[in-house]
């Protein structure tokens, strides 16, 4: 096992009518805020006017930013950014899911620097030495976001969609309500679940030393979105579901679980050249490409892995050969992702051929090899999306 250091530093106001906390919390930064937030299911569902009531009484002045995309866009990135340095803010607040909360992360950073903020994704790599402070409140439970350091932004222009890491953005408070999520459809549910299920599975099938202790968190969390997941998309007002969620995104992407393992992801390099190219969701995406990749990199020097998967997680028998083990837990990821969660299984029924794979095959790969459980080779990518049409 690898050394590592532990330092998670969100402070997590987790539950209902938490956001009495809010102003108090923001007012530690001082008294200009950016509210940042979609395209508007907060105000549907009367967060806008609960958070701006909060605001007004402890004399905090607001600015606003709306419109964030899902899978959002560098161009909201660059506005936030230039409001930031317009108006001399203070603290960002990040009302939202993900795309809200990653796009908040980098006008933060975006904020602090003269330069494009697209030159922190892009080859420039451009360094973040500070960001302003980040304050979020969590409408979806998918990402992780509300509590891990990292963004994902496209740029259409160039059909790039690319992640970043940085421990200046990390949030330093969240607001984590279940009731929140109520509204969240079947479908961006399913999604959600699945992202969060990703997060998990792209750490526990790893190459490296495993440490028994965090397999069995990683089991339980994973156990945990099977068995709430449907529940919630049944009753989307179940207390209990919605916050078993909620806490299991949160934990599943914050670092806990890495437990010193270098970063190694599959699919999310892949399912990212999908959403840039497609925007589609990014649920969906890993869930058409993850049973695929599991059972593209099934072999016999791994197979230990997926029985453990197997057993642990959808309770398959252990009396049979390893190799059937492994395979029937394949399909029943397979089979609660597409007939649990009703998600669409192929790309083919989103619409999406071939025509572009060889590219996204080089941009997942980093115009090398793409490392992770098993490393793939651009020509490795290309048959696995192909297995996904
Ligand atoms: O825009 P609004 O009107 O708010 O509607 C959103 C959006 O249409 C809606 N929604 C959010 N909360 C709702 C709600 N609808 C009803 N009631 C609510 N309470 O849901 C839709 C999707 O929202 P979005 O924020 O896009 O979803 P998600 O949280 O899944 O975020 C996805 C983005 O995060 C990135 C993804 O690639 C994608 O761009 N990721 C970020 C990560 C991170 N920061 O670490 C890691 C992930 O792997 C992922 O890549
Ligand atoms: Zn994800």
């Amino acid at each position: 096992m690898n050394n590592f250091v532990y330092d998670i530093p969100v402070k997590v106001y987790f539950g209902e009518n938490q956001l009495s906390h809010l102003g108090e919390e923001l007012n530690k930064f001082g008294t200009r805020v950016l509210m940042t937030y979609g395209g508007g299911s907060i105000k549907k569902i009367g967060l806008y006017d609960k958070v701006m009531d909060e605001m007004k009484k402890h004399g905090l002045e607001v600015f606003e930013l709306s419109g964030i995309e899902p899978n959002p866009r560098i161009d909201s990135v660059r506005k936030g950014a230039q409001m930031c340095k317009d108006n001399n803010i203070d603290v960002l607040l990040a009302v939202g899911g993900g795309s809200t909360i990653d796009a908040t992360k980098f006008m933060a950073a975006g904020a602090c620097v003269d330069h494009d903020p697209w030159d922190f994704f892009n080859e420039k790599r451009a360094k973040i030495d500070k960001a302003l402070p980040i304050v979020s409140i969590l409408t979806l439970s998918a990402t992780g976001s509300e509590m891990d350091a990292g963004g994902v932004v496209s740029n259409p222009e160039t059909n790039d969609k690319i992640g970043r890491v940085d421990p200046h953005v990390l949030p330093k408070v969240s607001f984590l309500d279940p009731t929140l999520t109520y509204s969240v459809n079947q479908y961006q549910t399913a999604c959600g679940s699945v992202d969060i299920m990703s997060h998990i599975i792209e750490v526990y099938f790893n190459m490296e030393p495993d440490l028994f202790m965090l397999d069995c968190f990683m089991e339980g969390m994973l156990k945990t979105v099977v068995k709430y997941a449907p529940i919630a998309m049944k009753e989307p007002d179940n207390y209990e579901a919605r916050a078993n969620l909620m806490w299991t995104s949160s934990w599943a992407i914050n670092g806990f679980i890495n437990g010193g393992r270098a970063k190694a992801w599959s699919c999310h390099p892949m399912e990212h050249q999908l959403s840039a190219v497609y925007d589609i969701t990014h649920g969906l995406g890993l869930a058409i490409l993850t049973p695929r990749w599991m059972e593209y990199c099934l072999d016999e020097t791994n197979v230990s892995k997926y029985v453990q998967f197997a057993v642990n997680v959808f309770g398959v028998d252990a009396n049979q050969e390893p190799m059937t083990i492994a395979k029937e837990g394949i399909k029943r990821l397979y089979d609660f992702f597409f007939k649990t969660l009703g998600l669409k299984s192929t790309l083919t029924e989103l619409g999406i051929g071939k025509e572009h794979f060889a590219d996204m095959a080089f941009k997942a790969c980093g115009g090398k090899i793409l490392k992770g459980f098993k490393n793939l080779t651009q020509e490795d990518v290309i048959k696995i999306y192909e297995m996904c049409l």
